[in-house]
């Protein structure tokens, strides 16, 4: 393992720092900063070593790293456990302690002091403690010659023989993942708090000025930020919430910098990206692009239009749906923009070129052309094989999880799966919340005219996807549509919420027999049946062969390309990003300067809107110029409020709430998005383009004790003075 190690990591090292990498793409593992990034981290401005980064015999800025509820990031900023995230990643707590006459998400919330600290029951909090490489105890008994099941449950079972080795202290757990499409394996020690408490948040105003016409683009104007307080039982241990816990007292801090940052300072981002695929071929990449994205879009176009159709006439159903309709439309966003972006930078050709290279350096090596010759030919025709599978897919759960008549009937199937077993009390208890949420915020019309939207693009399928009962309904009722909703939603019982709510509890079996009666039961149910039986073992099947591909020509990527530096793709484990504040010309003739102010947000202020509107507070702050301390001069004269800015930090979902440090390693931002012409850095980064986009910390503070007045917070945080001989 040794030898591959090097080949993976060591030999690079030295070469990148020739400023090979012009780029600053990657998303780092931070235990191996030193043998590969240190020098180029420092090349680009970086004061502080890979060790005060991560270091497991002493406090390192890991320590003050902890992956939010497991999708978001957060950071500690205080001795006493306060933890800055995004505002949309705090949302769903600070929406559970909202009530009508306490709107918290429209007015914001600030606890005065602890005891008005707001818990959030299954809300956590999880620091990583240590990252060990166990590739070899991973795979010992693996060959490359073995069928990807037969690997696999040698790769399960040395995972759970080395879980069991590994020595906890009281409150830790340990988590093994996959890296480098299952070349390497690393072993996490994690220690998880569960009493973490909403301490503040701004209005939705301010935490998501601009909303979704703002979401994936700059220039942005978004606080997007909210507070919590990590909460500890005795010896600072964790500990289920008790009124008794206590604050938790961290290992690292980090400290806040007021100084700003420029064109091409150094920045870095620390947290928990979640999914990317940077090593696909050429041929899954033009899938994407022309035909995974598109179906998306195409499903989640129809469906955004009847609900805006909807919400425009009607004010209770703007409400009702505005989350909704949030959700779908960010990755609806985000997909447009990577198939632009692609497009923009050449992405397939880029990928094409990159195989070509490959293939000519790989068949210049007879040892290599031995092993891996056939691998990436092998890897693009399994992805063509899969492509029809993957379509059908696609369309069956975009389309299936938008139609909430559809959700109700699987959660109840759901709950009848689990009867009689161990847990049934608890699988109900989720149901019925879960129920009672969805039946709150649904409209029949709504959800009946998308019903009608949505099952042409099922119907219009190959005939062999389709399930015979959808095609025996729609020719019942006349191949039409509308008339087909109308039927399936006319006094259909699991849209009468008190029944299915009361009788879930009473005597579901009752419920459970409308499975074989309703005919939208049927449809689903039968919809279903095909998909796992016909679609979903095919799928599988071929998956295991790509992966099994994917992984031979990972390594063989290593192996050939030895003088350039590989990061494994996200997978929600801690990783760092580093780039440089940096502009960026999106298109010809329109070029993007990098920093943002509150003059922007006064631009863009639309009295009343409900994506532009802006608090009377945040408006008389602005006429005052009352910024305190965290306002800067403005060239223009008088004073001006930095709100966001953007550097070529490599980054992606998850790591919403990252930290964003400075060539000190202290804290200058908040991550919450990137721009949207460079959201394909998902799949193909590219420096030009590719943009992540932060809060600057100094608004965030001038919010906190000018806007929402809770000075006393501040006061908690360490606050860094000028270091001597780095810019005023
Ligand atoms: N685009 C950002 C992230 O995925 C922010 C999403 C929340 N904001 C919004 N307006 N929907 O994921
Ligand atoms: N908003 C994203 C999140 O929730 C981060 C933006 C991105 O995908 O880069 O994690």
């Amino acid at each position: 393992m040794m030898t591959f190690f090097k080949k993976f990591f060591g030999l690079t090292a030295g070469l990148l720092c020739m400023g090979l990498a012009k780029a600053d793409e990657g998303m780092w593992l931070p235990q191996l900063l030193e043998s590969l990034n240190e020098k180029r981290m420092q090349q680009l401005g970086m004061k502080i070593s890979a060790k005060d980064i991560y270091d497991i015999n002493k406090g390192s800025l890991k320590d003050a790293i902890v992956s939010f509820g497991g999708f978001c990031t957060g950071e500690v900023v205080s001795e006493k456990g306060l933890v800055l995230t995004n505002h949309h990643c705090g949302f769903e707590s600070v929406q559970k302690h909202s009530t009508l006459d306490k709107n918290y998400i429209r007015d914001g919330f600030w606890a005065r002091n602890g005891a008005e600290e707001l818990p959030n029951a299954g809300l956590y909090v999880t620091f990583i403690v240590r990252i060990d490489d166990v590739s070899d105890q991973v795979l010992k008994g693996v060959s490359r010659q073995m069928k990807e099941p037969e690997r696999q449950s040698i790769v399960d079972r040395n995972i759970s023989a080395l879980k069991k080795a590994t020595k906890l202290g009281n409150s830790e757990n340990v988590l093994i993942s996959p890296f480098f499409e299952g070349n390497k394996y690393y072993l996490f020690v994690t220690e998880t708090y569960t009493d973490v408490r909403l301490v503040g948040a701004p209005p939705s105003s301010i935490g998501n000025f601009g909303q979704d016409s703002d979401n994936w683009m700059w220039p942005r104007h978004t606080g997007d930020f909210s507070v919590f307080r990590i909460y500890a039982g005795k010896n600072n241990q964790p500990a289920e919430y008790s009124p008794d816990n206590v604050p938790y007292v961290p290992k690292k801090a980090l400290t806040i910098s007021l100084k700003g940052m420029q064109q091409d300072d150094f920045t870095m981002v620390f947290g928990f990206p979640g999914r990317t695929t940077e090593y696909l071929p050429s041929e899954a990449v033009r899938q994407i692009m022309e035909v995974n994205d598109p179906a998306k879009i195409l499903v989640r176009d129809r469906t955004l239009s009847v609900m805006n159709r909807y919400m425009r006439a009607n004010e209770e159903l703007k409400i009702k749906y505005a989350s909704k309709y949030a959700g779908i439309a960010n990755a609806w966003k985000k997909w447009q923009g990577e198939i632009l972006g692609l497009k923009r930078t050449d992405g397939l050709q880029k990928k094409l070129q990159y195989e070509a290279a490959f293939q000519k350096r790989l068949d210049a090596s007879d040892l290599l052309k031995a092993r891996y010759g056939l691998t990436l030919r092998d890897l693009n025709n399994a992805y063509k094989a899969i492509e029809p599978y993957a379509l059908t897919r696609d369309y069956y759960l975009e389309i299936t999880s938008k139609i909430e008549l559809f959700s109700i009937i699987k959660k109840l199937r759901t709950l009848k799966a689990a009867t009689g077993k161990p847990g049934y009390e608890k699988e109900l208890a989720k149901q019925l919340e879960s129920l009672t949420e969805l039946y709150k915020n649904l409209s029949i019309d709504v959800d009946k005219d998308i019903f009608s939207a949505l099952l042409p693009l099922y119907m219009e399928q190959q005939a062999s996807y389709i399930a015979p009962v959808s095609r025996q309904q729609f020719e019942q009722y006349g191949n039409d549509y509308q008339r087909w909703a109308g039927a399936l939603y006319a006094g259909n019982f699991f849209l009468d919420a008190s029944k299915v709510l009361k009788g879930a509890t009473s005597d579901p079996s009752e419920i459970f027999r409308y499975f074989e009666t309703d005919p939208a039961a049927k449809l689903i149910i039968g919809m279903t049946d095909l998909y796992d039986m016909e679609i979903a073992p095919r799928l599988n099947e071929l998956q295991a062969r790509i992966n099994g591909l994917q992984r031979d020509y990972m390594k063989a990527q290593t192996e050939v390309f030895t003088d350039r530096s590989f990061y494994p793709d996200a997978n929600s484990t801690l990783r760092v990003g580093f780039g440089k504040v940096d502009d960026y010309k999106p298109a010809d003739g329109i070029a993007y300067n990098y920093y943002t102010y509150l003059d922007g947000v006064m631009e863009k202020y639309k009295p009343g809107d409900y994506e532009f509107d802006v608090p009377e507070k945040l408006r008389q702050l602005y006429q005052k110029k009352e910024y305190g301390r965290y306002g800067v001069k403005n060239p223009a004269g008088g004073y001006r409020m930095p709100v966001c800015f953007i550097a070529s930090n490599h980054t992606t979902g998850g790591n919403s709430g990252s930290p964003v440090l400075d060539a000190n390693g202290q804290l200058v931002g908040i991550n919450f998005d990137r721009v949207w012409e460079g959201t394909m850095s998902d799949i193909s980064y590219d420096a030009s383009i590719c943009r992540n986009i932060m809060v600057d910390i100094r608004y965030v503070l001038f919010l906190i004790e000018k806007y929402a007045g809770a000075g006393h917070l501040i006061r908690e945080m360490k606050l860094a003075h000028a270091i001597p001989g780095s810019r005023k």
